[in-house]
C-alpha cells in the first residue's frame, strides 16, 4: 500500500466531473486500499478519487472514529447515486483539500442511495446523519463540486485569501499534497 498526495483547492480536477465505473480490476483495489491509508494517515472520515487525481466514479468513507456505530466501516463506494433523501440538516464540515477551512453546510439529513460495491454489485444503503453527510460531501468531489461551492458569496468572499494560499500550496499540513492547474496556452 502506499501514501498517495491529495490534491488541493485549485488543482483541475478537483472541478472535473468523473466518469462511472465498468470494472474494478486489480489496480482499482490497490487504488481503494491507497485512498483509506492516505485518509486515514490525513484523520479524514472521507475520500473521493478525484482528491487523489483519479477521475473515476470512486469514494471511501471511514466514521469508525466519529460516534456511529450503525454504519458499515470502512466502505468503498463505486457510481453512487442517491434515489431519495428528505429532512434537512446544518452541518459543519472540512474538505482534506480545503485544509483548515471548516463551515456549515445545509443537505439533506437522510438519503437512500445505490451504488457498486468493490465486486461491483449493486447495494443500497440507507444514510441519515454523518454518514449521508460524507457521503454527499464526497459525491460533490465526483461532480466538481467543492463544499465551499455551497456558500453565500459573501461567505466565498471572506474566504478568498485563505484559499489563494492553499490554491499557491502555501500551507503546513503534515500530509503530502499536490496542486495542479491545467497549464493554459498562451
Ligand atoms: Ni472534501
Amino acid at each position: 500500500m502506499a501514501l498517495l498526495p491529495i490534491y488541493l483547492y485549485g488543482s483541475d480536477v478537483l472541478k472535473k466531473k468523473a466518469p462511472r465505473m465498468t470494472v474494478v480490476t486489480d489496480d482499482d483495489i490497490t487504488l481503494i486500499q491507497d485512498m483509506l491509508e492516505t485518509m486515514h494517515e490525513a484523520n479524514g472520515i472521507g475520500l473521493a478519487a478525484t482528491q487523489v487525481g483519479v477521475l473515476k466514479q470512486l469514494l471511501v468513507v471511514d466514521i469508525s472514529g466519529a460516534d456511529d456505530d450503525s454504519a458499515p466501516n470502512p466502505i468503498a463506494i463505486i457510481n453512487p447515486e442517491i434515489i431519495e433523501d428528505d429532512g434537512e440538516s446544518e452541518m459543519e464540515e472540512g474538505c482534506l483539500s480545503i485544509p483548515d477551512i471548516r463551515e456549515t453546510v445545509t443537505r439533506p439529513q437522510l438519503i437512500k442511495l445505490r451504488y457498486h460495491d468493490a465486486s461491483m454489485k449493486v447495494k443500497v444503503l440507507e444514510a441519515d446523519g454523518l454518514l449521508a453527510r460524507v457521503i454527499q460531501h464526497e459525491m460533490d468531489h465526483l461532480n466538481g463540486v467543492l463544499f465551499v461551492d455551497h456558500l453565500s458569496a459573501a461567505k466565498r468572499t471572506f474566504l478568498r485569501n485563505r484559499l489563494r494560499k492553499i490554491s499557491k500550496g502555501d500551507i503546513d499540513i503534515d500530509y503530502e499534497f499536490v496542486v495542479e492547474k491545467k497549464k493554459h496556452r498562451r
